[in-house]
């Protein structure tokens, strides 16, 4: 067969040699100084594809959205360093700044604050969606089910303005819709959101409150869970996000889009890392806190664990936004009085993992799950809870990659290609001439 070997030069293409022709391919740069090789010509011209499971190499789309340089730790929305949104924004503001490209004005800002805050109620009949599924659901796929079932409340025509009126729902009525699913699985009667509150003590409200007494959100918990939401919020062509872009391609609307890259974001490699950690850590402990015999357990390939909270696809570093929470982590346990447990452990797999030969070599560093359970135990969110806490963040970088493949003139559906294994064409066999 061909054998292909690309060449880089200096005119902005690269040649591809194979069987003796030579295909000249155009280079693409970012604004940050990646480099791809436009490769959609490929097939047309040499019948063959490119092969690249789980996409490492690959680039689907060009966007202006969120910066990652894994190797150096760097994270950036629309060119703010992640640790400048952490310490000097709020989320409302970070999920503008995602959809619109800027940070918002003043006026902005409190229309945006204003929309989202009147429209987190839900329907009353949407309330009783909810009750069609079981006391022990896992809130996450409660969620998925509840966003595609916003679809049906919205079918208006695409429009700016419908879309426009799609974003401000989705994200004030997200918070009422992981509350509602948290309450439906304790049994407990559904809270109103309370437009006096900020966005996160709103729906520290919904969670915690009950008909019965007076409940006041704490406001060190009410930053803590606004600086978590900042965090998760866009973290470029990550597994769900390319799942919310793939499934926008069909042109299927944001809702539905949205509601797939909730399931996505579910996995435990994915957003369920965070509860795999604490459970990670339980277990470390109900085992009797032997911490270097996990890290052991986590490097011997003929054992299924992992070290969960670390690794990631892109950085080979120190995730910039663990190293944020982990100090948040201490700040928000000193202020509150409290003792973990977890913390204690954590912080001695982390020490022990980054000094050991194979977390080094393998460049494994903690993300940003490693710590962020830990912030929400302290929180007193329960465990099932912590990725419908990151599907809260992640949502405004869903919807701006969303709006941003549907404004993209290169979009087109996806579909990839496979390079075919089966069986080759053969005659079809009657059923009694198929053996026992
Ligand atoms: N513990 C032990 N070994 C690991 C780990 C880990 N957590 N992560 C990767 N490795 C090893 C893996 O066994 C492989 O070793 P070798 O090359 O010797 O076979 C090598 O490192 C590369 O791993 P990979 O699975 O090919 O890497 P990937 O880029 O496909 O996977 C990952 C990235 C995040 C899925 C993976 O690191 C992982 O499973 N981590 C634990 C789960 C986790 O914390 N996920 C949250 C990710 S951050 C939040 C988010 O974006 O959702």
């Amino acid at each position: 067969m061909a054998s292909a070997t690309p060449t880089a030069s200096a005119e902005g293409t690269v040649a591809l040699e194979y069987d003796g022709k030579s295909l000249s391919l155009p280079l693409i740069q970012g604004s940050e100084g990646e480099v791809g090789i436009d490769v959609a010509q490929l097939r047309n011209k040499t019948g063959m594809i490119t092969f690249d499971p789980g996409f490492g190499n690959t680039g689907s789309c060009r966007s202006a959205i969120t910066f990652i340089d894994g190797e150096r730790g760097i994270l950036r929305y629309r060119g703010y360093p992640i640790e400048d949104l952490a310490a000097k924004s709020t989320f409302l503001e970070v999920a503008w700044l995602l959809i619109h490209g800027e940070l918002p004005a003043g006026p902005e800002l409190e229309r945006f604050r204003r929309e989202t805050t009147y429209h987190s109620m839900v329907h009353e009949d949407f309330g009783r969606f909810f009750e069609g599924f079981p006391k022990d659901a896992h809130p996450m796929p409660v969620c998925a089910a509840a966003v595609g079932a916003l679809a049906t409340f919205y079918q208006q025509p695409e429009t700016e303005q419908s879309i426009h009126d799609s974003v401000v729902r989705l994200i004030a009525k997200m918070p009422t819709i992981a509350a509602y699913s948290y309450k439906h699985s304790l049994g407990q009667p559904f809270m109103y959101p309370k437009n006096a509150l900020d966005y996160c003590s709103n729906f520290l409200h919904m969670m915690f409150a009950t008909p019965c007494e007076e409940f006041v959100a704490d406001p060190i918990l009410a930053k803590a869970v606004d600086l978590l939401l900042i965090l998760h919020a866009d973290h470029e062509q990550n597994c769900s996000t390319s799942t919310v872009r793939v499934v926008g391609s069909s042109r299927a609307n944001l809702f539905a889009s949205i509601a797939a890259g909730i399931s996505a974001l579910w996995g435990p490699l994915h957003g369920g890392a965070n509860q795999q950690v604490i459970e990670m850590l339980d277990s470390i402990e109900a085992e009797g806190g032997d911490v270097r015999a996990f890290v052991d357990r986590a490097k011997d390939k003929k054992d299924n664990n992992r070290l969960m909270g670390f690794g990631h696809r892109v950085y080979k570093n120190y995730d910039p936004r663990a190293a944020i929470l982990k100090n948040a982590c201490a700040d928000v346990l000193k202020a509150k009085g409290l003792a973990s447990r977890q913390l204690e452990i954590a912080m001695k797999l982390e020490a022990i993992a980054l000094s050991d030969d194979y977390f080094i070599s393998h460049k494994l560093y903690p993300n940003v799950d490693f710590y962020s359970g830990i912030i929400y135990k302290a929180l007193g969110i329960p465990v099932n809870m912590f990725t419908v806490m990151f599907t809260l963040g992640r949502l405004p970088g869903w919807i701006a990659q969303w709006i941003e493949m549907r404004g993209d003139p290169d979009t087109r559906i996806a579909r990839p290609r496979q390079i075919y294994t089966g069986a080759t064409a053969r005659a079809y066999a009657p059923l009694e001439a198929r053996g026992q």
